[in-house]
C-alpha cells in the first residue's frame, strides 16, 4: 500500500482521507491515508516518525502550510512564490514540498470550460489561497489579473511578487467602484465563515462573467445567492479542493484521476 497522511490542526474536518482511497479505486492502488493531528512547532517531530514508519507522501493543511518550507529538503517554484505548500513527497531520502493549489483551482476552471488562457480576473481576497493561485492562473494564460483586499498593501505586495509572470495588480477594497469589469470574478476572502459577502456588485461583472467562491458548502452560500439574485452564473470551489488533489495523486503515483466521482460523492455527504 502506499502510505499516505495528512498533517494539521484541526485535521479531523479534512476530506483528503477520504478522496485518495477513492482515487487509488480507480486504479486498483491501494491507498492507507490517515489524518494526523500537528499543531504548530510540531510538524519536524511528525514528519520524521511518518519517515520512519514507511510513510512516503502526504498534505499539509493550516497553520503548518507555511512551516513545511523550512523541513523540507526541496521545494517546488510553486511554493516559492505561494510561501506555502500542500503536498510533500519522499524523493531520496528527504521530503520535497509542492503546492498544488493552484494547479487544482486551473483544472477545475478547465473542467467547468472556464480556462483562465485570455482571460481577465479580479480576485476578492489576498490571503493564503489568493498567494496559492496566482502563479498558476498567470502561468494558464490569464490575461490580467487585479486583486482587490481588504488591506491593500497586502494586495499590493502580491502583485509585486509575482509581476514577472503577468499582468497583475493590487487594490484596496476602497478602489472597487474603478474596477475594471472581468471575464471571472472570485472570492478568495474569508468572510462566507461568518456568513458574510465580500463586497460584489454587478460593475465587476463583464458580460457572461462567471464568479467562482473559493469556499465550499455552508461558507459558499452568500456568495452563491447573491448571485443567483443577481442572475450571475456562479460555482463553489469543491472543485477546486478535489482539483488539487488530483493534482497531488499525480505527483505521489503517475496517474491522474477522475475528480467526477468523487465531486459527486461529496456532494451527496454534505
Ligand atoms: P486564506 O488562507 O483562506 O486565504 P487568510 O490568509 O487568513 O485565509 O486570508 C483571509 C482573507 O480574507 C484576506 O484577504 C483577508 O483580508 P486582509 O488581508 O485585509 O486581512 C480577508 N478577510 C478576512 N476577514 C475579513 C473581513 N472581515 N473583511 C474583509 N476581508 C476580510
Amino acid at each position: 500500500a502506499l502510505r499516505l497522511a495528512i498533517f494539521g490542526s484541526p485535521v479531523a474536518q479534512s476530506k483528503s482521507p477520504l478522496i485518495h482511497p477513492m482515487f487509488g479505486r480507480q486504479f486498483g492502488i491501494d491507498i492507507h491515508y490517515d489524518a494526523r493531528e500537528a499543531p504548530a512547532g510540531t510538524l519536524a517531530d511528525a514528519l520524521a516518525a511518518f519517515a520512519a514508519e514507511g510513510g512516503q507522501g502526504g498534505n499539509i493543511t493550516a497553520p503548518l502550510k507555511q512551516e513545511v518550507r523550512a523541513l523540507a529538503t526541496t521545494c517546488s517554484r510553486r511554493v516559492e512564490l505561494a510561501g506555502a505548500a500542500n503536498t510533500l513527497v519522499r524523493r531520496d531520502g528527504g521530503w520535497h514540498a509542492e503546492n498544488t493549489d493552484g494547479a487544482g483551482l486551473v483544472s477545475d476552471l478547465e473542467r467547468l470550460g472556464l480556462a483562465p488562457a485570455g482571460k481577465t480576473i479580479i480576485i476578492l481576497g489576498a490571503g493564503g489561497a489568493t498567494r496559492g493561485a496566482l502563479a498558476a492562473l498567470l502561468d494558464a494564460g490569464a490575461r490580467r489579473i487585479d486583486i482587490y483586499n481588504r488591506t491593500a498593501a497586502t494586495a499590493e505586495a502580491l502583485a509585486r511578487a509575482h509581476a514577472d509572470l503577468g499582468d497583475v495588480r493590487g487594490f484596496g477594497f476602497g478602489q472597487l467602484d474603478q474596477a475594471r469589469a472581468a471575464d471571472l470574478v472570485m472570492n478568495a476572502t474569508s468572510l462566507g465563515h461568518h456568513g458574510d459577502l465580500p463586497p460584489l456588485r454587478n460593475a465587476l461583472f463583464a458580460p457572461g462573467a462567471t464568479c467562482y467562491d473559493f469556499n465550499y458548502g455552508a461558507a459558499a452560500t452568500p456568495i452563491l445567492g447573491w448571485c443567483a439574485a443577481n442572475d450571475i452564473a456562479a460555482h463553489d470551489g469543491l472543485g477546486m479542493l478535489v482539483g488539487q488533489a488530483v493534482v497531488s495523486f499525480e505527483i505521489w503515483t503517475g496517474k491522474r484521476p477522475d475528480p467526477a466521482p468523487v465531486m459527486a460523492f461529496l456532494r451527496g455527504e454534505s
